[in-house]
């Protein structure tokens, strides 16, 4: 089985995973890389803008700008258990009618789903080694901005994951998280005709916020 197949992201993604952070979400609101995302899109939000969140785990990036005036959103997730806490967090917020659900990894419903306003990928590359193909699909699906967070790519952060991976090697497990370079996923992204427009960091993530170059 490999690092990222659907089964291993379901695994990983798992019910009590899933229940957890919606917990964590209801009681403290978005985690940090989703908090500068917000920071960083809402200065740039078009009007109406329709939303593509694509491995939305939970949610807490369509919902929050579904709250904020987003008109409609997508979420594209392989996870059953974390889409099934979407929804039931949708629900509870109003949204039904306003967000669409697609069990399903970006790979496999490309093809169909709609283009739109934002895409965004929070904390998404990391759970893939082919991090090209996720950056270029999500990105062929942007119309106007595009926002990811990845982990950064300083030798601590490195040393932390792959002791992360070890474990998990250990315990049998085939889910990995991968640091990749920065300067290929910028190239990837400036090369789909976005330009950097907002940009923060903690001390394990990096944030960046795009917004599309005016055709000349
Ligand atoms: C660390 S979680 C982040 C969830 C959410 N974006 C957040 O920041 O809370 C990574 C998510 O990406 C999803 N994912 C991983 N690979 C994916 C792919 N190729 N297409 C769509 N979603 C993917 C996983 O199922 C999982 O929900």
């Amino acid at each position: 089985m490999d690092c990222c197949s659907t089964e291993v992201l379901e695994q990983q993604f798992d019910p009590r995973l899933a229940a957890a952070e919606l917990r964590r979400y209801r009681r403290r609101g978005p985690g940090r890389t989703a908090r500068l995302l917000l920071l960083g899109l809402r200065a740039h939000l078009p009007p109406q803008a329709t939303l593509l969140d694509v491995g939305g785990g939970i949610g807490a990036l369509h919902h929050e700008l579904l709250d904020y005036g987003v008109a409609r959103a997508c979420e594209v997730e392989p996870s059953a258990a974390f889409l099934q806490a979407a929804e039931e967090e949708a629900r509870r917020r109003g949204h039904v009618g306003r967000v669409e659900f697609i069990h399903a990894d970006i790979r496999q419903a490309a093809a169909t789903v709609p283009d739109a306003d934002i895409v965004t990928l929070d904390r998404v590359v990391c759970c893939d080694p082919d991090y090209e193909q996720v950056l270029q699909l999500s990105l062929g699906k942007a119309r106007q901005l595009f926002a990811y967070s990845y982990p950064r790519h300083w030798l601590g952060v490195r040393a932390v994951v792959g002791l992360q991976n070890t474990l998990r090697r250990l315990r049998r497990t085939n889910f990995r998280v991968f640091v990749h370079p920065p300067e290929r996923m910028e190239s990837i992204i400036r090369a789909y005709g976005f330009s950097s427009a907002f940009r923060a960091r903690t001390l394990v993530w990096q944030v960046g916020v795009y917004t599309r170059v005016a055709a000349a």
